[in-house]
């Protein structure tokens, strides 16, 4: 286990700050360790541009810098190994909304949308926001490890099959899909006439070191053509709160249609977004490499330690900040419900289409994961 970083072990008191993660358990001793939120403060380059433009006091609308446009297209090359064009990006200002447009651009009434199960509650809900019909393709274990079952995928698919809202890396079970299965999944898309949304807003968070994230896109010219690319820094650099995401559409039909599944409904993001999203993507990486480096740790630590718990059975996470749990061998009615009443308030995986699975956010600081691994160690102990 490699040393602690104080940084990352000293976080804001989140308690009484309208915080989503921590006001669901406000004035409760119940650790918060379920929706996708770390408890880190950001890097501290992004804090001192966000001191600066509060002490300029002017809010009014903002526009993507040129050098923001830059970064991003000098990030994709160098991390992605995939070289895009400015117009290809249209700004949004989150990823819900930028997928839900997307199943709205990329298919009709009456049409199916095909996902991967479990995955991030909002992709169950997305297709029925317009009329669609989700098609769950439960994923298969390749040892421990999910990944997608091209079996259920082509039992599942039918002419009413028109999108794939893929979420790369997955959340909730972590799996960084590799090139090879990307090539699979492009050619079964391309042979079914299939329009994919790849979410792909956690692909800078990859845990495994030397790993290098693929977008789908990047995988032929015949799947860019299909396909609506969804990234965003705010997972990476804990900045959900000011939305600032971007589509990348290589397809001008495809992104017309985007732009115009927009129009009059989507705002750009807020100008604090944008000079974010700048200084995060310009100064941030020393930030994210120890980030990852504690993330690391945090999830060697959990992993030992719940798999040393009698009816858990941790799933392996490639990428994401995100622990996937069978907690069925628990024999309880409601596992999520059990833990809360001992103290720890994890993600409930009958949300992501999973009964009886778990869901651990690991990004938070060592003491207060150690504390929430006791706990539950205890309250399985002391059934
Ligand atoms: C796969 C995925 N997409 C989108 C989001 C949320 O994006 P946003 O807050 O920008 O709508 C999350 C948050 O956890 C996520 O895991």
């Amino acid at each position: 286990m490699s040393p602690a970083d104080p940084f990352f072990d000293e976080v804001p008191d989140h308690r009484g700050r309208n915080s989503l993660k921590w006001g669901k358990y406000e004035g409760r001793d119940i650790l918060p360790l379920w929706v996708a939120d770390m408890d880190y403060r950001a890097a501290p380059e992004v804090i001192e541009i966000a001191k600066e433009l509060a002490r300029f006091g002017h809010f009014g609308y903002g526009k993507p810098s040129p050098a923001l446009t830059e970064l991003i297209l000098e990030r994709m090359d160098r991390l992605h190994d995939w070289r895009i064009q400015p117009n290809w990006l249209v700004w949004l200002p989150g990823m819900v909304c930028g997928f839900n447009i997307a199943i709205r651009a990329m298919g009709k009434e009456g049409d199916e949308v095909l996902s991967n199960i479990p995955v991030y509650p909002p992709f169950l809900t997305a297709p029925g926001n317009f009329g669609q019909n989700l098609i769950g393709i439960p994923m298969t274990l390749e040892g421990d490890r999910h990944t997608i079952d091209f079996g259920a995928l082509a039992s599942a698919t039918s002419p009413q099959s028109k999108t794939f809202l893929f979420c790369h890396p997955h959340n909730p079970v972590g799996t960084q899909f590799t090139r090879t299965e990307l090539e699979r999944f492009a050619e079964f898309c391309l042979r079914h006439d299939l329009s994919v949304c790849s979410d792909e807003i956690h692909c800078d968070l990859l845990l495994d070191e030397g790993a290098t994230h693929v977008p789908l896109a990047a995988i032929s010219p015949e799947i860019a053509d299909k396909t609506i690319t969804l990234m965003a820094p705010s997972k990476t650099f804990n900045l959900p709160g000011f939305g600032c995401s971007f589509a990348i559409i290589s397809n001008p039909e495809l992104r017309r249609r985007y732009k115009k599944a927009c129009a009059g409904i989507v705002p750009d993001p807020p100008a604090m977004g944008f000079a974010l999203a700048e200084a995060a993507y310009r100064h941030g990486e020393p930030w994210r490499q120890r980030l990852l480096h504690y993330l690391r740790a945090n999830r060697d630590l959990a992993l030992s330690r719940l798999a040393g718990i009698p009816g858990l059975s941790p799933f392996p996470v490639s990428a994401t900040y995100l622990l996937w749990i069978d907690a069925r061998g628990l024999a309880v009615e409601n596992p999520q419900q059990f833990f809360e009443e001992a103290g720890v308030g994890l993600s409930d995986g009958a949300d992501f289409g999973s009964p009886g699975f778990l869901r651990l956010n690991l990004g938070c600081t060592r003491a207060l994961l150690e504390q929430a691994l006791d706990r539950m160690e205890q309250a399985v102990g002391a059934r």
